[in-house]
This record gives structure tokens, C-alpha cells and sequence, in this order.
């Protein structure tokens, strides 16, 4: 193992700080926050079986995504750069060499597709936003906003002019440098979300469906678990945290030196967890209540909660917030999705901002069209695991986020020095930072390899 260079006094990161650990602890948790928590987890666990995959998906969460997400804050402030430099510079620090770029440039491809299909996604919440704020749910039963949906999924037209101004305003606001806006944005949208899941949790309480619901979700079925609902499981957790890409390496690049690593982490990915948890225990009694099928697949948010806006006091209003706040929630995710490229562009290759995030956001905008097309005029070419759009979630989500956070943790764990790690890491905190080693060093990587292995039936 190289020696480690600990520059004596460390890194400066080249376009400013957080203005405080709770400006950190915002934007981590802004990117978190998302439609992987509200859209994608109850769909995921409706698909795959529910009880055991939502524990899988928590063993997950806590013994690969944290010590991931610790790795990655870590490594983004020791580097001050984009993932490509950082990796480059720590990789020539501490191992000679500069080819662990190659994690960065990985995490860079992957976040341009997931941002793709995110964004046209992000704009199926606006477009109900509209709806809601309309009145238009009245009195529709199951079927009725079945047809609705099939009904706005089927017009790639509409699909995109939401995407278009979904990106359009992701760029807009990356262009003018992520901190501004973002702390207060994130403040305010995460608790009021939160307000609004609960007020639709009396729903789910009081109109049936409910012990069903929990059941579903939280009572194991091992039975019903195969290789792939474990891979599901544990890519679900990546995605959800926002982990094995580089993004929250990305903002780790801008955190002050004395801020702790560990209670961050471990603020933003207990909140992450509570919400997603939040949306399942929402979502789950209404669908069966109303005999739907848990395994609807990425309809369901959407064919299930304006069920419950309907019969509530203030439904027009809570919905039109609801899906804009979900639309927000969207944002302060895709804007990390593009940061690391859009940082990369300017310290690698001396763009300005603005002219970076066009760049990116209008590739990705474009990209985009793949999973506008899978919903309607290419629904039908099915090729590996479905349409373009199934394709370019699993590739990202089951592969590409777990491997980028594997080779992570070989270099956090192993490669790096535990000099340097330690020094990250609150040093004071011994036993958190040998926990964390353990988890980095083995139970995270040797899972990794595990899920996969399993998944494509090598374990049996
Ligand atoms: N975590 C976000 C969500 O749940 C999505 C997201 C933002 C993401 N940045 C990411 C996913 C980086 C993977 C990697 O909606």
C-alpha cells in the first residue's frame, strides 16, 4: 500500500463551501429525498414481493448504502474535486495510480441515464400536479384513474413538455451553482411533505386496507424471494441513497473540514429510510382496499394516492401541493445527478457554469426520449428486461450503482490508507470508525459480490 501524502493542510475545493454543516446535511438529504423514495420504492416492493424484500432492502440500507455513503463524503472531501479528479488525485496519493478515475468516469455515465428516465418521470408528477389542481380525480374510482394514467403515458407529446421543462428547470438552477436556493428549498419541502404523507396516512388508517397493507409490507415471505428481488432489493437501497455514482462525493467536495461525516450520514440515511417507509405504509392499504395489484409496476403512486386525495377535506389543495412537492423532491435530487459532470466540465476542462449545465442537461434532455418512447410508440420493442426505459433503470440501478459502489469501497477500505480514512472520519470516534472499516473492508464488498452472484444463479 502507498504511503499517504496527508498534505499537511488539506484541499481547498475550488468553488466554495457549504455555508454550514446544515446546508451539508440539507443537500445530502435533498438528493436522498425523491421519487426513489415515493415513486420507486412502493412499486419495487410491490413487485417483488413486499415483507422480505423490504427487509433485505433495510439490511441493505444500513450495512452497504452507510458505510458507501461515509466512503464517498470522505473521499469527495479529501479529493476538493469532481469524482473523476478526486478519484485520479486520491488514486495517485495512495495507490500510484491514476486509473481509479475510472470509478468517476463510470459514475458520470450513469448519472446522465438515470437523470433521462428521472426527469420524464419528475414530469408525470407535474403533470398530476396540474390535475389534481383541476379537480380532475373527483370522483374517479380505480379504473377510471387507471385509464387516466395509461391515458398521459401513452402521449409521448405531453410526456415531452414536462420532461423538457423539468430539465429546463434542473439546468436553470445547477447553471446558477447549487447552494443558492437549494438549504432553503430543502427546509421547507421535506418537512411538508412529510406533513402531507401523514395526512394521508389517516386516510389509509381510517378507510381499510390498512392491517392488509402493513402486512404486505412488513411480514416476510422468503418463500416469494429469488436472486433477482435481492439484487431489486439491495439496487433499490444505491439508488435511493444516492450512492455508488459519485454525487454525494460531489458534495462531499464542498464540506468543511471540521464537520462530522458520520452524523450526517447517518441523519440523511435514517430520514431517506423513514420517508420511503412512509410512502409503502401509505400506499400499500389503499391498494388493497380498492383490489389493485401490488405489482402494477411505476403507475402506482399514481393510480393510488389520488384515491385518497378524492375523499379528503382540502383534496384539491393537498394533492396540487402534494405532487409539486413531490416535483421538488425530484429536483434537489436530479440536481445532484448533474453536478459531478457539470464540476468535472469546469475544473477538467474550464467551462463556465452555465454553459456547463446546457451541455449535460441538454445530452441527458435528449436521452431522455428512450424512456418517453418505452411508454408508448416503443412500448412494444422488448429486448433483455424490457423496454428501453426497464433496460436503463435495472443497468443503472442493479449494476452500474452497485459495482461503481463496490470499487468504492475496495479503494476506501483497502487501497487508501487507514491514516488518511481515520482522519476523515471523526478520529475521535473509535469504535464508529472501526465499525465503519469492517463494513467497508468486508461485510460491504463481499455482499455486493454475493447479490450478484446470486442473482445470476451461480449460488444455486
Ligand atoms: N436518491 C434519489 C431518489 O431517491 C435519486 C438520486 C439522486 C440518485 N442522486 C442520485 C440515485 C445518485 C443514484 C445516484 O429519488
Amino acid at each position: 500500500m502507498a504511503e499517504s501524502a496527508d498534505p499537511a493542510t488539506p484541499r481547498a475545493s475550488l468553488h466554495g463551501q457549504w455555508s454550514s454543516r446544515l446546508a451539508f446535511v440539507l443537500a445530502v438529504a435533498g438528493s436522498a429525498v425523491g421519487l426513489g423514495n415515493i415513486w420507486k420504492f412502493p412499486y419495487v416492493a410491490g413487485q417483488n414481493g413486499g415483507g422480505a424484500f423490504v427487509l433485505i432492502y433495510l439490511l441493505c440500507v444500513f450495512g452497504i448504502g452507510l458505510p458507501i455513503m461515509m466512503a464517498e463524503i470522505l473521499l469527495g472531501r479529501r479529493g476538493r474535486r469532481n469524482p473523476i479528479t478526486t478519484m485520479a488525485l486520491l488514486g495517485r496519493e495512495e495507490a500510484g495510480s491514476q486509473r481509479w478515475a475510472l470509478v468517476g468516469v463510470i459514475g458520470m455515465a450513469c448519472g446522465f441515464l438515470i437523470l433521462s428516465f428521472y426527469s420524464v418521470i419528475a414530469g408525470w408528477t407535474l403533470h398530476y400536479m396540474v390535475l389534481a389542481a383541476q379537480d380532475t380525480f373527483a370522483g374517479a374510482d380505480a379504473a377510471a384513474l387507471g385509464e387516466l394514467f395509461g391515458g398521459l403515458v401513452a402521449n409521448p407529446w405531453i410526456l415531452t413538455g414536462w420532461h423538457t421543462l423539468f430539465m429546463g428547470i434542473t439546468i436553470f438552477v445547477v447553471a446558477r451553482g447549487v447552494e443558492k436556493g437549494l438549504e432553503r428549498a430543502v427546509r421547507i419541502m421535506v418537512p411538508a411533505l412529510i406533513a402531507i404523507m401523514l395526512a394521508l396516512l389517516g386516510y389509509s388508517i381510517s378507510f381499510g386496507g390498512f392491517a392488509e397493507g402493513l402486512d404486505f409490507l412488513f411480514r416476510p415471505d422468503f418463500d416469494a424471494l429469488t436472486g433477482s428481488s435481492v439484487l431489486a432489493a439491495m439496487g433499490q437501497a444505491f439508488f435511493s441513497l444516492s450512492v455508488g455514482m459519485g454525487a454525494v462525493m460531489a458534495y462531499g467536495a464542498y464540506l468543511p473540514q471540521e464537520e462530522s461525516i458520520i452524523k450526517t450520514s447517518v441523519a440523511v440515511v435514517s430520514a431517506d429510510t423513514a420517508i420511503a417507509l412512509l410512502a409503502g405504509i401509505v400506499i400499500f392499504p389503499i391498494v388493497f382496499a380498492n383490489n389493485l395489484d401490488p405489482a402494477e409496476g411505476p403507475g402506482l403512486v399514481f393510480q393510488t394516492l389520488p384515491l385518497a386525495l378524492t375523499k379528503m377535506p382540502g383534496g384539491v389543495f393537498v394533492g396540487t401541493a402534494f405532487f409539486l412537492l413531490l416535483a421538488f423532491a425530484g429536483l434537489t435530487s436530479a440536481i445532484s445527478l448533474m453536478e459531478p459532470v457539470v464540476a468535472w466540465l469546469m475544473e477538467g476542462h474550464a467551462m463556465r457554469r452555465g454553459a456547463a449545465a446546457l451541455l449535460a442537461g441538454g445530452t441527458i434532455w435528449a436521452l431522455g426520449f428512450l424512456t418517453v418512447l418505452s411508454f408508448n410508440v416503443l412500448a412494444d420493442l422488448r429486448f433483455l428486461r424490457g423496454t428501453f426505459f426497464d433496460n436503463i433503470d435495472y443497468l443503472t440501478s442493479n449494476i452500474m450503482l452497485p459495482a461503481g459502489g463496490f470499487l468504492i469501497t475496495i479503494f476506501a477500505g483497502w487501497v487508501m490508507c487507514s491514516n488518511s480514512s481515520a482522519d476523515e472520519l471523526d478520529p475521535e470516534a473509535g469504535t464508529v470508525y472501526g465499525l465503519w472499516r469492517v463494513l467497508t473492508r468486508y461485510a460491504a464488498p463481499v455482499a455486493v459480490v454475493l447479490v450478484f452472484l446470486n442473482a445470476i444463479g451461480v449460488l444455486g
